[in-house]
């Protein structure tokens, strides 16, 4: 079992209390009972529902090495046998712990925000780095306020490179987050209108995702989308906060990191790009535009941070869609395969986009048709009926052949495309699940794409069961 924090420092960084015998070392730390392994510290975190302290006995259980827990709630907890750390706030210890944790490592750090794409470009750095050294990155998403200290906290001491995802859905979130992981390159993604409900324009959200250059280490790099329409608001937020090193990555003929040519093949990309005053090739496992433009910035960041670009560039070759993100799947349809694209994780104007083209440069079989199953994008606010209308210019332009619509927000779109493409709308998932199972026919590819709350996994789930697949390609570990 490899030691991650001693007790004796975590006490001194929490500046906690410690409560009856503490073990020596804790392998690893947990605000999840359902995922601690024997050997780590629980931390009992307060969420919006639950409370940690509420589940102190299940930590025991699952054999947790100690327990950080409140000075408030320790009255209830006192007959447990489990050796605690007692501090004032259970999330404000986190964040001490993730302090300690930035200043004894040595680590090259990145941080990624961006409207879509960042736990993509995680993960994609998560391979591209893991030729020059140790990569440590987050789990899922973990981009939050809980989520960014936990990964930082988790971080090993002899970690190499440190990758992490930082989201918001306000102003003002990435900040505080930003300024925990101190990061040696910071990358922005792209601005798109997600969670656009909560602020007035675009332009308001690039400014809050620049937040992140505001955390940058003194000689730190910005590593901006330079075909993005809000470059010079991104760029002249870096160097409002005093960056002095900041890089485009795109095809704009002055970005740093640019695309000299690509290849959109349906199953994947072959690229040429110039990084660091060399020619570059590289083949991208995931098909999509979007993948590689993620790729390029993964390319700029491997080479900011000094790693290997090269092997940066043959590990991308492995790369494969994560679950809900395009993952991949060929169904085994008494008609014909079908080939069903997983999209159900995640949707916003921005990444609607990019999965409607994804589809277009789709095969099918013979007969086959290119079908788009789509719901609702939440938090849009007073754009959503205009940005769900907008989508139609999109699918009409990729010469979608059918679409299967659900949810609330989707009848604009249904009403927008009703003349011109064939068109079944159901207001609910549940409703469109067996329309949708009855409709899929041999040689298909279909793509199911909607925010997460619609649940639209039950549908790939459906296809899955009455279909099941041939083969799968989907990354190895889940993002
Ligand atoms: N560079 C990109 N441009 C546009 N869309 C993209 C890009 N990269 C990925 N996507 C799309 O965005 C979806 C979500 O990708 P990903 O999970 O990487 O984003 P995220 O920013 O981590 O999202 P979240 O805010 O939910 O954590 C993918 O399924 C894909 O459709
Ligand atoms: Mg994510």
């Amino acid at each position: 079992m490899s030691e991650l924090w001693t007790a004796e420092a975590m006490v001194a960084a929490m500046e906690g209390r410690p409560f009856g015998q503490l073990p020596k070392s804790v392998s690893g730390v947990s605000i999840d009972t359902r995922t601690l392994n024997p050997g780590e510290a629980f931390f009992a975190i307060k969420g919006e529902t639950f409370d940690g302290h509420d589940f102190a006995t299940a930590a025991v259980a699952a054999g947790a090495a100690l327990l950080v827990v409140s000075e408030g709630r320790l009255p209830g907890l006192g007959r447990l046998t489990c050796p605690m750390i007692v501090v004032g706030d259970v999330l404000i210890a986190l964040e001490r712990l993730a302090e300690a944790s930035r200043r004894r490592s040595k680590a090259k750090i990145i941080a990624v925000t961006g409207s879509a794409g960042k736990t993509t470009t995680k993960e994609a750095l998560r391979r591209a780095l893991s030729g020059s050294g140790t990569v440590h990155a987050a789990e899922r998403s973990f981009n939050n306020h809980w989520g960014v200290p936990l990964t930082l906290a988790r971080m090993p001491a002899d970690t190499d490179f440190g990758v992490f995802e930082i989201g918001m859905n306000h102003a003002g979130e990435i900040r505080p987050l930003v300024k925990l992981v101190r990061p040696h390159v910071a990358i922005v993604t792209l601005v798109a209108a997600a969670h656009l409900g909560h602020f007035h324009s675009l332009d308001d959200i690039a400014r809050a995702k620049a937040e992140i250059f505001e955390g940058l280490e003194p000689d730190g790099h910005a590593l901006i989308n330079r075909d993005d329409a809000r470059w010079r608001i991104l760029r002249k937020a870096a160097k409002d906060a005093g960056v002095k090193h900041i890089h485009g990555f795109g095809e704009h003929a002055r970005a740093t990191y640019r695309l000299v040519q690509a290849v959109l093949k349906p199953d994947h990309s072959s690229i040429t790009a110039r990084i660091g005053g060399s020619e570059i090739v590289a083949r991208i496992g995931a098909p999509g535009r979007h993948m590689v433009q993620n790729a390029l910035a993964v390319l700029g960041a491997a080479h900011l941070v000094g790693a290997d670009v090269a092997k940066a560039a043959g590990a991308l070759g492995a790369f494969q869609a994560e679950k809900g993100r395009g993952a991949r799947h060929v169904l085994a349809h008494p008609d014909g395969p079908v080939t069903l694209i997983d999209e159900s994780y995640n949707a916003n104007p921005a990444s609607m986009k990019a999965a409607i083209a994804l589809l277009a440069g789709t095969q099918t079989g013979q007969d086959g048709r290119r079908i788009a199953v789509l719901g609702d994008m939440l938090e849009l606010g007073a754009h959503s009926a205009g940005e769900h209308a907008g989508l139609a210019e999109a699918i009409l332009e990729a010469g979608i052949d059918r679409v299967y619509l659900a949810g609330e927000a989707m009848a604009a779109l249904r009403d927008a495309l009703a003349q011109h493409v064939a068109v079944d709308y159901r207001p609910t998932r549940e409703e469109l699940q067996p329309v949708l199972v009855a409709g899929v026919g041999g040689g298909d590819a279909v793509m199911v794409k909607s925010s997460l709350r619609l649940g639209f996994a039950g549908l790939v789930d459906a296809l899955l069961e009455k279909y099941p697949p041939q083969q799968t390609s989907t990354a190895a570990d889940e993002g």
